[in-house]
């Protein structure tokens, strides 16, 4: 016998009837996304190494330990992609879309790939649900792009979830921020974790957001970033709220939410569910007013968000799970000793008449196709009997009910679509 092999770590097979609590998600998103105008765009899973370096910056977590990088066989440094701003901010590039109606509004559905250590909600392959808007730079943009994350959301059934915000500046006032953070945490800097003190090196910012208690103490009487903030962006970040409030969207405003990712100018924000523990973010996002440009396109804005999938399916309201998975509703069984290809046949028929049906396959006692028609959720078993097949006729039972009936089988289908 040889050896068992197992899925790689930190990798998943979503297995059926789950994957139709998946389906169901993702047909809501393209739903949604495509009522505010969104496209789907679909990049590449392999990119150049370079693109995230550049984009997502040498100094995050991201780049510097989680990437999947390595050589093809010609050498080259592939990376399979951690997030896809990156990889839109490319393809944007690439085909010179600053020439297309702006702003440009896409939406992707894949597999994103990080080296973390597994946990619950937390994987190596995992999915994201993304929408990107480029080429304008206007709050307005930023206002409907969280409408429709707040919208997609609601239509799935979460209630109660409060989107986290905050402004991290354009990129002068990030740089008097960075210095003036420095300043005040030079001394103290005993005081600060391990993780911290390597990030007064190389990334001050996110020592904002760092979850020791040693690091909020230090940071306890730090300046905040909206004293550095300059005029156009804090009036930015005002109309930003002021439509949140006028469509009634729960928010805070939280003045350390910086974000492992460097391209962010302006607006982050990022939406956080208590069942998931520690890795609690299910989506993230904000503005990029200097990505595409740093990947040498023209000097264009941008804001996005992307989703966690398997994170968002973790925490998926109850109601629109079991809606989901809802299998088929009819079941056909031809009854022994007429054969199961006239179960398939009736089958057929309905399916021919858009109406989705199973068919019972094998030659099988009419008491283990009820049985196993009741495990698969069903509500109509349509049975065939010797008789019925004479004459011409189909027995339906309603398996909920209790009742049956026995009806011409030219009739099956308006009576199945009567009796829904
Ligand atoms: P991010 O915050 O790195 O942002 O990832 C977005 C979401 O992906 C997270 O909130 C989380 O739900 C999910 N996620 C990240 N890593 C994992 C993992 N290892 N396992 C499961 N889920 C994970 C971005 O990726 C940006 N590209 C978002 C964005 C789009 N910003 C602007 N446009």
């Amino acid at each position: 016998m040889g050896r068992k092999i197992q899925a790689v770590k930190g990798t998943r097979d979503l297995l059926p009837p789950e994957t139709a609590v998946w389906v169901a998600v993702e047909r809501t998103a393209r739903e949604t996304f495509g009522a505010y105008g969104y496209s789907e765009i679909r990049t590449p899973i392999l990119e150049d190494t370079e693109l995230f370096v550049r984009s997502v910056g040498e100094s995050t977590d991201i780049v510097g330990k989680e990437m999947y990088t390595f050589a093809d066989r010609k050498g080259r440094s592939l990376t399979l992609r951690p997030e896809s701003t990156a990889s839109v901010a490319r393809a944007f590039v690439q085909h010179g879309l600053h020439r297309a109606p702006l702003p440009l509004k896409v939406f992707y559905i894949g597999p994103h790939f990080r080296y973390e250590r597994p946990q619950k909600g937390r994987y190596r392959q995992f999915f994201q649900i993304g929408a990107e808007l480029l080429g304008d730079a206007g709050p307005q943009s930023d206002g409907e792009l969280l409408l429709m994350l707040v919208r997609f959301l609601s239509v799935l059934g979460f209630e109660g979830l409060v989107v986290r915000l905050n402004t991290v500046g354009d990129e002068e006032s990030r740089e008097a921020y960075r210095k003036g953070l420095l300043e005040y945490l030079e001394p103290h800097r005993e005081a600060l974790s391990p993780d911290s003190r390597r990030r007064l090196e190389t990334n001050p910012l996110r020592i904002l957001d760092s979850k020791d208690p040693a690091d909020h103490r230090v940071l306890e009487g730090a300046p905040q970033l909206s004293e550095f903030l300059s005029a156009e962006s804090a009036a930015h970040f005002e109309a930003v709220c002021t439509m949140l409030d006028r469509h009634g969207v729960a928010y805070t405003v939280e003045p350390r939410l910086v974000r492992g990712l460097d391209y962010y100018t302006r607006t982050v924000f990022e939406i956080i569910s208590e069942g998931l523990g520690a890795q609690d973010a299910i989506v993230g996002g904000g503005r990029y007013d200097g990505l595409i440009e740093e990947l040498g396109g023209q000097a264009l804005p941008g804001i996005g968000f992307a989703i966690g999938e398997d994170r968002l399916i973790e925490v998926l309201p109850e109601k629109f799970r079991s809606e989901a998975m809802m299998s088929s509703a009819v079941a056909v069984a031809a009854v022994p000793p007429v054969s199961a290809a006239e179960a398939v046949a009736v089958a057929e028929e309905l399916r021919s008449e858009n109406l989705p049906a199973l068919a019972e396959l094998a030659d099988r006692s009419v008491r283990s196709a009820l049985k196993r028609a009741d495990r698969a959720g069903v509500q109509w078993m349509v049975l065939i009997g010797e008789q019925e097949q004479s004459t011409g006729m189909v027995t339906v039972r309603d398996l909920e009910q209790g009742t049956q009936e026995t009806i011409s089988r030219g009739d099956l289908a308006n009576y199945l679509r009567r009796s829904r």
